[in-house]
């Protein structure tokens, strides 16, 4: 597994990092024994980068994470977490005291003094372009509670901004074969900034794992049924805000432009990975075979994935692009 420096943090992250929000619930049930499985699995095969957070069954990934940190001595995973999504997302709830709050929760739930980095989850614009949000950010780094920090966006006008604050570590957007508007403005602006990008929904919340079908159905706590439509959060952390349909069909046609031997995730996570200013992608595992096929997909050649990466292009232009361009 190949690994890039994280900005300048002084540490170095897998290409291929592990998603861990199916760890913590709306994914349908995780066992306990599955979920630290997934975990050790990924670290065999080369994982050094979990990507967690505070809501994420209300702390049970992170706790989950911390356990198996604790059992690992020596690890070199860097964890990076989330917080304010465990309040409303409002502008008044992004106070230097509810930073601490969340960040000392974070901090038990995963046994640790220091943060390796936290991320704002999603908080709205308002709170992204304040010169106070970096300030109180900015102050948790300088007493030690955590080492660095960044921001998860929706939009790529949200990620320009954050990029432009000199003390951010990383911007997490969704970034996939079927989201290719971070390519126009926001990977070139971090990679001129040096701010890690990571590439969160790579497979389009399983859409882009090519075996779903008209009649695939999912339980009844997983987002996939009830957040299609935006109904419990923003619709585009669901499928990416593909239309489902669409999506199935859209899948099928980048089926025919694999290199020979390569899955449609595996050459999706690949090509995402190999994109100018992307430092790590993050797909969530639910299984441990689907945790060492993405941990894999970090050792395909780039070279190989010329004509899959023209019909990325052509699908998207064709199918996707009038639809979702506008809106993230
Ligand atoms: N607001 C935010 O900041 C935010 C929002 C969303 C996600 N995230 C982060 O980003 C991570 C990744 O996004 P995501 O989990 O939403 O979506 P994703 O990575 O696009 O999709 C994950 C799903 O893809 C399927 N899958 C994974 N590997 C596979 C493989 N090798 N073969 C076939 N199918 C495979 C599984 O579906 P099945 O369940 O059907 O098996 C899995 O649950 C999350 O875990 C989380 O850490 C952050």
């Amino acid at each position: 597994m190949h690994q890039r420096p994280l900005a300048a943090t002084g540490r170095s992250v897998s290409t291929i990092g592990l998603g861990t929000w199916q760890l913590g619930a709306d994914w349908g049930d995780v066992s306990e024994a599955d979920a630290l499985d997934v975990l050790a699995t990924s670290v065999e095969a080369g994982v050094t980068l979990f990507d967690t957070a505070d809501v994420y069954g209300d702390g049970r990934s992170e706790t989950l994470i911390g356990r198996f940190l604790a059992e690992h001595p020596g690890h070199g995973i860097t964890v990076a977490t989330k917080m304010g999504r465990r309040m409303d997302q409002v502008p008044e709830n992004y106070t230097a005291g509810n930073f601490r709050a969340w960040t000392d929760r974070s901090r038990s739930n995963l046994g640790v003094d220091t943060l390796d980095l936290v991320q704002l989850h999603c908080p709205p614009s308002a709170v992204i372009d304040a010169d106070e949000t970096y300030d109180a950010l900015d102050a948790l780094v300088a007493d030690g509670a955590i080492a660095a920090y960044g921001v998860s966006v929706e939009t790529c006008a949200q990620a320009l901004s954050a990029i432009s604050r000199p003390g951010i570590t990383n911007v997490q957007i969704i970034f996939n074969p079927f989201r290719l508007k971070p390519l126009d403005e926001v990977l070139p602006a971090a990679d001129a900034a040096g701010v890690a990008i990571f590439a969160r929904v790579p497979l389009a919340s399983g859409l882009l794992s090519g075996r779903y079908t008209a009649s695939t159905s999912f339980a009844g706590n997983d987002h996939r049924s009830y957040n299609r439509n935006g109904e419990a959060f923003d619709r585009g952390e669901t499928f990416s805000g593909v239309d489902y349909e669409t999506g199935l069909v859209a899948a099928d046609e980048l089926s025919a432009a694999l290199p020979d031997g390569v899955s449609l995730p595996a050459a999706s996570l690949a090509w995402i990975a190999s994109r100018p200013g992307v430092t790590s992608v993050i797909p969530g595992a639910r299984t441990t075979a689907q945790a060492q096929s993405n941990a894999a997909a970090g050792l395909i050649d780039p070279a190989t994935l010329d004509t899959f990466a023209a019909a990325v292009a052509d699908v998207y232009d064709r199918r996707l692009r009038a639809d979702i361009h506008p809106q993230w």
